[in-house]
């Protein structure tokens, strides 16, 4: 559960986010496969050049549905219900590379959104996708 500053913290950032999903997705994306290139089998049919249209793409997806799950922080197992299923039980993700999924995340709001994301944001935002993380690999068994 995450208290209301906490909240507001999220919901905030989100709002910074939300107009420019492309773009700071697609560079988690980037940062992701350029520091933990084992994650790239995964994608092994993607254009994983840099701001390639398929990591733009995706990179939307990913942010967008970080997004809904900000709208629903009460109900984040009824929010990412459907994605939570393909990530367990079709893609078969290692749960580990959540962990650096989020990583990268975190680097790309700290780098665009310096005075926004101080310790409390940073925090606040490690909770949420950890959370998120945590739905996602939870039908594993
Ligand atoms: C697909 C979200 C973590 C691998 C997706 C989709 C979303 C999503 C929204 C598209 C679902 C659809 O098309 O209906 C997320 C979120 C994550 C996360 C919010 C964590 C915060 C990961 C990680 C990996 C991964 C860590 C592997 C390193 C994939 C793959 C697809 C996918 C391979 C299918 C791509 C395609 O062929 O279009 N994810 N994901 N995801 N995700 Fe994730």
């Amino acid at each position: 559960t995450f208290s209301d500053a906490e909240k507001a913290a999220i919901v905030s950032i989100w709002g910074k986010i939300s107009g420019n999903v492309s773009t700071l997705g697609g560079e988690a994306l980037e940062r992701l496969f350029l520091s933990f290139p084992q994650t790239k089998t995964y994608f092994s049919h993607f254009d994983l050049s840099h701001g390639s249209a398929d990591l733009q793409r995706h990179g939307g997806k990913v942010l967008g549905a970080l997004g809904e799950a900000a709208k629903h922080l009460d109900n984040l197992d009824g929010a990412l219900d459907k994605i939570s299923d393909l990530h367990a039980y079709n893609l078969r993700v290692d749960p580990g590379n959540f962990q650096l999924l989020s990583h990268c995340i975190l680097v790309v709001l700290a780098s665009h959104f310096p005075n926004e994301f101080d310790a409390t944001v940073h925090a606040a935002w490690d909770k949420f996708i950890h959370a998120v993380s945590g739905v996602l690999t939870s039908k594993y068994r």
